[in-house]
């Protein structure tokens, strides 16, 4: 099947097709969310909370970054090629200058195999954005709630609740999409701020937490999958339980390997050529 590229994404928006974008951290994660037929594959820099273990996203490197977009990227190319890469900038890898911000893409780009880059903020991302843009790495923008800015927010709480907050958020996406991102996410939003702001760009949205009325949707695959039971925030829906499905498993093995009863013959080699002599000290 054809490859999502930025201008198919566009199409759908304008076909009224929702798009489906789900992160992955690793080559298996990644095989699978495409064979579902995910149409984005985001390695999020999530990965710091749900793979590292960290309480925030602000530990994660670019190096980390690269390191797991290059992983994801090989498990993508056992498949058919059509879901398109996003990889997550890392705290710190964009903010200090625009001639920074456009290293950190090009090396997320040729080192991690991504074909565009997300990045948390603003109007006042503007330049950096068009900087990366020029230099042939396409943008995908993030507001609303930026876990990258967590003590700025005062923690993870719903962004643009009131008139003043939720007009400088429809400020922010304009200006975003001016300065030449692709998509933008929402996360955390009033449903009835997301519709506008969707209703008023031509680049698609991409929601987590901000109703149904975006242009496409965006879970965390762990969360989906109900890896841990003891994280579902309101916009998360469990689309399996894994978490009970993992412990199942691991503690079959776990009994059976007590038990004496894995491995069985069918699990072993054999060989008759082995005549051992005693070895002496
Ligand atoms: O890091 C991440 O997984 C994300 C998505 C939830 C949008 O930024
Ligand atoms: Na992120």
């Amino acid at each position: 099947r054809k490859h999502v590229t930025v201008h198919e994404l566009r199409r759908m928006k304008e076909a009224g097709e929702k798009i489906a974008v789900v992160t992955a951290y690793d080559a298996t994660a990644a095989r699978l969310v495409a064979a579902a037929g995910a149409d984005v594959v985001l390695v999020g820099d999530s990965l710091g909370m749900v793979v590292q273990g960290h309480d925030s996203t602000l530990p994660v490197t670019l190096e980390q970054m690269t390191y797991h977009c290059a992983a994801v990227r090989r498990g993508l190319a056992r498949g058919d090629g059509r879901a398109h890469l996003v990889g997550d900038l890392s705290f710190g890898s964009y903010q200090a200058s625009p001639d920074e911000a456009v290293k950190s893409a090009m090396r997320l780009a040729a080192e991690g195999g991504v074909e565009a880059v997300k990045l948390e903020g603003g109007a006042e991302f503007g330049e950096v954005i068009r900087r990366i843009v020029r230099a042939g790495v396409p943008v995908m923008g993030h507001i609303g709630l930026t876990p990258q800015s967590v003590h700025k927010m005062g923690g993870y709480v719903v962004q643009g609740k009131d008139s003043e907050k939720a007009q400088q958020l429809l400020k922010d996406a304009r200006a975003l999409e001016a300065a030449g991102c692709y998509a933008l996410v929402l996360e955390c939003i009033p449903a009835e701020l997301a519709r506008i702001v969707s209703g008023q760009l031509r680049i698609p949205t991409i929601g987590i937490g901000a109703g149904p009325h975006c242009d496409g949707q965006v879970l965390v695959l762990n969360d989906l999958l109900g890896l841990d039971d003891a994280f579902t925030p309101k916009f998360v829906k469990r689309f399996g339980e894994l978490g009970a499905a993992v412990k199942g498993a691991v503690g079959a093995y776990v009994g059976e390997v007590k038990a004496r009863t894995f491995p069985a013959d069918a699990h072993s080699f054999h060989s008759s050529a082995v005549r051992l002599v005693p070895v002496t000290p």
